[in-house]
């Protein structure tokens, strides 16, 4: 049982339309229950929800935000993106930066370094994910690939307060694998060292669903969870939430 603030992060990813609305009654009535305790739920759907989402969670707590967004500021000619301008008018509170998924389409640290910048300049928190694939664990590169993730990532970008770090693990991400306890319980100390004055919260990501969770809690420097497949079902986010402060 844990008295903490908890994150329970809903990135929805490429999945969901109008219908999927109707899903998220359960988890406003939920969130406005004793049972959410100190969780904290933000959901982070496709642009193209985030109104609706904005509108449907009017009358509780339950953040937005987007999944990613162009590094400009400035409004342009950028067919297909948006900027995180454009979020925050919407309605969103957080976004999403360097997902190993965009990492692997191209976006280098340098590039999502500037898209840092620009939420951070338009008031948005960042969730900035970072993580090792299979080939850098087995070569034990996970903490020069995390450190060096950061150092781009954040480079020169002085107050940190609206950043949360998520630690995603390339290989765990909708495999079923989890890290080890005592990797994981590392790991994240690991990356909290990385800051010298105010430590970040750290969320994890990758494979989190309602059986492996009871485990996952135990580890007690993890202040949140970025959940992927199992958010797109209210029941399994839910019960999430329960076990974590069960
Ligand atoms: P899964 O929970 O589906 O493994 O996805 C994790 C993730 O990528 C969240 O950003």
């Amino acid at each position: 049982m844990t008295n903490k603030y908890i994150y329970f992060v809903a990135n929805w990813k490429m999945y969901g339309n109008l219908s999927s609305l109707n899903t998220l009654d359960k988890v406003i009535k939920f969130s406005k229950s004793k049972e959410i305790k100190g969780g904290r739920l933000i959901y982070c759907p496709p642009y193209t929800l985030i109104s609706s989402f904005s509108k449907k969670f009017k009358s509780c707590q339950i953040a937005i935000g987007g999944q990613n967004c162009h590094e400009s500021e400035d409004y342009g000619a950028h067919t297909g993106y948006i900027n995180s301008r454009m979020l925050k008018n919407i309605g969103a509170h957080f976004v999403i930066i360097g997902h190993s998924e965009n990492r692997k389409k191209g976006e280098s640290d340098k590039l999502i370094n500037l898209k840092i910048k620009s939420a951070l300049e338009a008031k948005l928190k960042v969730i900035f994910c970072i993580g090792e694939t299979l080939s850098e664990k087995r070569n034990k590169k996970t903490h020069s690939v995390l450190s060096n993730q950061i150092k781009i990532g954040l480079k020169n970008i002085k107050n940190k307060s609206n950043i949360f770090l998520a630690y995603e693990p390339v290989w765990a991400i909708g495999s079923g694998l989890i890290p080890k306890s005592q990797d994981l319980f590392k790991i994240v100390e690991f990356i909290k060292s990385k800051f010298r004055d105010k430590t970040p919260k750290v969320l994890y990501g990758g494979s989190v669903n309602p059986n492996n969770i009871t485990n996952i809690r135990k580890i007690n420097n993890i202040d949140g969870y970025l959940i992927g497949g199992a958010s797109q079902n209210a029941k399994k986010f839910i019960d999430i939430v329960k076990k974590t402060y069960s």
